[in-house]
């Protein structure tokens, strides 16, 4: 069995997230400002790299690997990395290998994500309806979506939506997405929108919708139950007994689960981030690229997970007018 990674907290590290790319099709308004400039190619790690990252921290005892972007479908040899991280799960060392995207390529590569062992993704979906969509996404099209989502279910996978709480903008919704949801046997999880990286568009406090505020909506239409499933990331989950189906809270303003946090995240570029929502970083680029063996790689990874601070500090309010985080969403992937 692998030394597992434990921070000081005693915190073990099991899940690892990857972003394999910056970019993205979509520009959503909580996420991306609209001159977002994407990275040159040669400061992305090349899938070699990604997978021999992923590795290292699978043979530390990552029992999770969620890979991210940006949009990660969008990375230029997605699948080849999936196909070779697909060992892991072979040998027994990983229990998932799964990803959260925006859906646009999922008509295309949900047959292939099954056969690499993915038997769950997590789909961002904020609104139903094709006109807000376009408004949310500045550009997105939500039939394209809507046959990704039908292509993963055909395919075996099982799908959970991730849908961000926004005032005005989707809040009027929340109940028909949930019904949705559950009418297609799928979980949905709500998402408080997180101070992250500078916005061209409405201000944060604009958007920010309490999920204590969701919460109160939907027991209005649901009697929610308490329930102790877990799915391994924050979410906390209640069951609505109308339709039988989770519905997730992921609530890192109104109620913080550091405490149990079980993860670290790499960008694209190799920055391993200790917390999603500090400054802190290791740069893994270097090691991996000035051919460090497996021995320093697993040294520096050491080092960084020791380093993982107690937890985030995000406020939302009127006076706040700089993100927490200057880094945006997009950059680590969640
Ligand atoms: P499951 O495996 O289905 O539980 O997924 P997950 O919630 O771990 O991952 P997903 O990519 O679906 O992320 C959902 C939301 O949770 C995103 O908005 C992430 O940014 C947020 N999230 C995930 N991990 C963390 C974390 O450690 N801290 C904070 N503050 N937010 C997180
Ligand atoms: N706050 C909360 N969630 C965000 N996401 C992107 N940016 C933010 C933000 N600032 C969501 C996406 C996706 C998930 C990975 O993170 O909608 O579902
Ligand atoms: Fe973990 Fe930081 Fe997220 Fe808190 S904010 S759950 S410590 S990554």
């Amino acid at each position: 069995t692998p030394r597992a990674l434990v921070d000081r907290f005693a915190r073990p590290i099991t899940y690892l997230r990857v972003s394999v790319t910056d970019r993205c099709d979509f520009r959503c308004v909580y996420c991306m400002s609209e001159r977002m400039r994407f990275l040159p190619r040669d400061e992305l790690l090349t899938l070699e790299e990604l997978d021999r990252l992923c590795s290292a921290f699978v043979a530390r005892g990552t029992k999770k690997l969620r890979i991210t972007g940006g949009e990660p479908l969008l990375r230029h040899g997605v699948m080849t990395l999936f196909r070779s991280l697909a060992r892991h799960l072979d040998s027994g060392a990983l229990d998932e290998l799964t990803l959260t995207t925006n859906g646009s390529q999922l008509v295309r590569f949900a047959a292939e994500l099954a056969l690499c062992g993915v038997k769950r993704l997590n789909l961002s979906l904020d609104t139903l309806d094709a006109t807000k969509f376009r408004t949310i996404t500045r550009n997105g099209d939500l039939a394209r979506v809507l046959e990704g989502l039908d292509a993963a279910q055909r395919a075996g996978i099982a799908v959970k939506l991730n849908t961000v709480a926004l005032k005005d903008a989707n809040e009027e919704e929340l109940v028909s997405l949930t019904r949705f949801a559950h009418d297609r046997g799928m979980d949905i999880s709500f998402i408080e929108v997180m101070p992250l990286g500078e916005l061209d568009g409405p201000a944060r406090i604009d958007q920010y919708l309490p999920l204590t505020q969701v919460r109160d909506r939907l027991s209005q239409v649901f009697s929610l139950e308490e329930i102790d499933y877990r799915s391994g990331g924050p979410a906390r989950y209640l069951r609505a007994r109308e339709t039988g189906g989770r519905i997730g809270f992921i609530t890192p303003l109104t109620h913080n689960f550091c405490e149990s946090c079980n993860r670290v995240r790499v960008t694209c570029t190799g920055r391993l981030f200790m917390c999603l929502g500090q400054e802190d970083s290791a740069d893994l680029r270097q090691p991996l690229r000035e051919g460090a063996d497996e021995v320093a790689l697993d040294r520096a990874i050491e080092e960084a997970i020791s380093r993982k601070p107690k937890g985030h500090d995000f406020v939302i309010d009127r006076e706040t007018q700089t993100p927490a985080i200057g880094r945006h969403m997009s950059t680590t992937g969640g």
